[in-house]
């Protein structure tokens, strides 16, 4: 595996790699890597040439008071999983080569970014689509692949992705799961084992909307209603939001058909978890 830190270096490498004609898989993350991560590299090593994996933790997707500096960061740890799951480049950029003294210009995906998990963190899509773009420019993927339970970040990327004509295929892969049911995620490691129990009706409260769903039921307030319950019942946490949108547009729907996504933040200690299930 080839570790590489500096833009330049990474710009040259894809350059010649496209070249001689080879296709690039890449799977940009924030590290700490976990088994949701190296799901899609190991999806991305089957659907091209070279696979590319980068570790940045993207200060600009992080407001004020939020994890940024305690954010974990495991390079060693990282290394070890993204050779071990066949990743030929490593990408580490530092902060300064990817935002360099001066650096103003942003992408915005307007009406995307501003519901759900945008409400509580403003600019932190346009933070994700910035750094994203930025990501692409550099490494030139043909594929890029994110996991669906950053589902609002999924569509964000898409979006703009249609919006700005970039070659690049985006693949949403499947959201991996604990067998308590618990979805993976860098910010689990947060929890302490009391905290990670509770936080098993996160995904409770989505499968018995879902049931509901299955079983007919199309009121989004009673569907609601169902997760809900299940939340305070088991002291989850305290809800950020529970609710049920249009799965491209996220616009917020009154009545529920399939395609839509139920989708929540709740914080259990001070991890804020993010789940969803698709109706
Ligand atoms: O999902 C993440 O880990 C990050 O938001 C991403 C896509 C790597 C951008 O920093």
């Amino acid at each position: 595996m080839n570790v590489v830190k500096g833009v330049a270096e990474m710009k040259a490498l894809s350059r010649s790699l496209k070249r001689d004609g080879k296709t690039i898989a890449f799977v940009p993350t924030m590290g700490a890597l976990h088994e949701g991560h190296l799901t899609l590299m190991a999806e991305g090593k089957k659907r091209a040439d070279v696979l590319v994996a980068s570790v940045f933790v993207n200060p600009t997707q992080f407001g004020p008071g939020e994890d940024y500096k305690k954010y974990t960061r495991d390079t060693e740890g990282d290394l070890d999983k993204m050779s071990q799951t066949g990743v030929d480049i490593a990408f580490f950029p530092g902060p300064e080569e990817i935002y360099p003294p001066g650096f103003q210009t942003y992408v915005e995906v307007t009406e995307l970014e501003k519901p759900l998990c945008g409400a509580s963190r403003p600019g932190h899509f346009r933070g994700v689509a910035t750094v994203v773009l930025k990501l692409f420019n550099i490494v030139r993927p043909d594929v890029a692949f994110f996991g669906r339970k950053d589902y609002q970040q999924l569509q964000v990327i898409k979006r703009m992705v249609r919006d700005l004509d970039l070659d690049v295929e985006i693949v949403g892969m499947p959201i991996v799961r604990e067998a308590s049911g618990l979805a993976m995620s860098s910010r689990n490691a947060y929890l302490s084992e009391e905290q990670r129990t509770r936080a098993v009706a996160l995904s409770k409260a989505l499968g018995e909307i879902k049931r509901k769903f299955d079983g007919g039921e199309r009121k989004a307030s009673v569907l609601l209603e169902s997760g809900k319950r299940i939340l305070s019942d088991s002291s989850a946490g305290e809800i950020d939001y529970l609710e049920i949108r249009n799965g491209d547009t996220l616009e917020e729907v009154m009545l529920a058909s399939p395609g839509d996504v139920a989708a929540l933040a709740v914080k259990v200690g001070r991890a804020r978890l993010i789940d969803n299930i698709e109706l």
